[in-house]
């Protein structure tokens, strides 16, 4: 049996109707650029993430960089990151001209290892940047801890979590700002790219929506230098039709989620750890085994989708090797990209597609 990694041909015949006629209403409008429907998608994410502001951005990515820069971060700053991450986390740090400091992961959560953060503190940190992986977000509370303590802002790279909780409380409402990704592979995609930023602060909510327009307001006055970095209505559209069905569908990842669970218990398959702190939303369903690479060219041989997120740390990028680190250095985050595999997970999988992909890898284990 043939089973994708992703299947977004399945989620949007459940919805066509709907987001063919909100997209028609924005071409019927005209409104190409902003408007009610941008409006109406940042006020509903910023109330899901419990959050007072919003900002529709143009990708996940803009969203981390409008928040660096709309705190005018740059030269001479440092901040402190993961090198287990998508590239953009680390990148927009680079693209501002600031030093990306690298701390090891927790291996159970491959998040950002609170433990970690205070020793890589010096004068010219200015935040931290957790990133909540796969859908868990980071240990929040020694985080902010250390960034009270050291006035650090913290930036939630919240591209794979959205709606996601840490004690109760929603993946980028507990640090400074928080970042979303629309990427179509998230629990809640665009038809193309977009992003969001949220916040509870009125000062940095008014600099982002600036900064999102080239720094501009009133038009063609120009207070910074800023970007592009507007979310397109046609997008937020189709995420309005989606943005309701997000917790039934990220309730489904975690059924299929525990399904394998108990289908790889007793197995050499290491199962994801979901803290007791947290409610993952399983934007990727990640597994460890012994002798991964085999294992995926077993799988794409079985037509059986997987993917490694990620296999390369950033401090092993050849873009970042100017900051000098070495293979080593982050032993965790390296073990991880050795071991590390996602297996489908998306809401519309079956049992028996979960039970061909369960065989066929517990028959390479065996
Ligand atoms: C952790 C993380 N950060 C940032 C991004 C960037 O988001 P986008 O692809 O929407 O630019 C992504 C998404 O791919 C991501 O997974």
């Amino acid at each position: 049996m043939e089973v994708p990694l992703l299947d977004l041909k399945g989620q949007y015949a459940t919805i066509r109707e709907q987001v063919m006629k909100a997209v028609a209403e924005v071409l019927e409008s005209q409104v190409c650029i902003g408007g009610p429907k941008v409006a109406e998608l940042e006020k509903q994410v910023a109330a899901v993430s419990n959050c007072e502001y919003a900002v529709g951005v143009s990708s996940g990515t803009d969203a981390i960089l409008n928040c660096l820069m709309s705190m005018e971060i740059g030269p001479k700053d440092e901040i402190i990151t993961t090198p287990f991450t998508f590239f953009a986390t680390v990148g927009c740090i680079a693209r501002v001209g600031a030093k990306p400091v690298l701390i090891d992961i927790d291996p159970r959560t491959y998040n950002i290892d609170p433990n970690l953060i205070e020793a890589a503190v010096t004068k010219r940190t200015r935040a931290i940047m957790p990133v909540h992986l796969y859908g868990q977000m980071a240990d929040m509370d020694p985080i902010m801890e250390v960034a009270r303590r050291r006035k650090l802002a913290v930036i939630e790279d919240a591209a794979q979590s959205i709606t996601s909780t840490y004690k109760g409380r929603k993946a980028g409402s507990i640090g400074t700002a928080g970042c979303f990704s629309f990427f179509p592979s998230k629990n809640i995609g665009g038809i193309g790219d977009g992003g969001m930023v949220v916040t509870n602060d009125e000062t940095l909510f008014k600099r982002l929506m600036m900064m999102r327009n080239h720094g501009s307001e009133p038009k063609y006055y120009h207070k910074y230098v800023g970007g592009n970095f507007r979310l397109d209505p046609v997008q937020a559209a189709a995420l309005l039709v989606k943005l309701p069905h997000l917790d039934d569908w990220s309730e489904a990842r975690r059924r299929n989620a525990a399904y394998y669970n108990k289908r790889f218990a007793g197995t050499a398959v290491q199962t994801p750890w979901i803290s007791p702190d947290c409610k993952t939303i399983y934007n990727q369903y990640c597994i460890r085994v012994p002798r991964r690479d085999e294992l995926v060219a077993h799988l794409k041989a079985a037509k059986i989708g997987c993917e490694i997120y990620y296999p390369v740390p950033a401090h092993m990028q050849e873009c970042f090797a100017y900051l000098g680190y070495k293979r080593g250095d982050f032993p965790e985050a390296e073990r991880a990209a050795g071991e590390i595999l996602a297996l489908p997970i998306y809401p519309e999988l079956t049992r028996p597609m979960q039970d061909a992909v369960v065989e066929t890898i517990i028959g390479f284990l065996r």
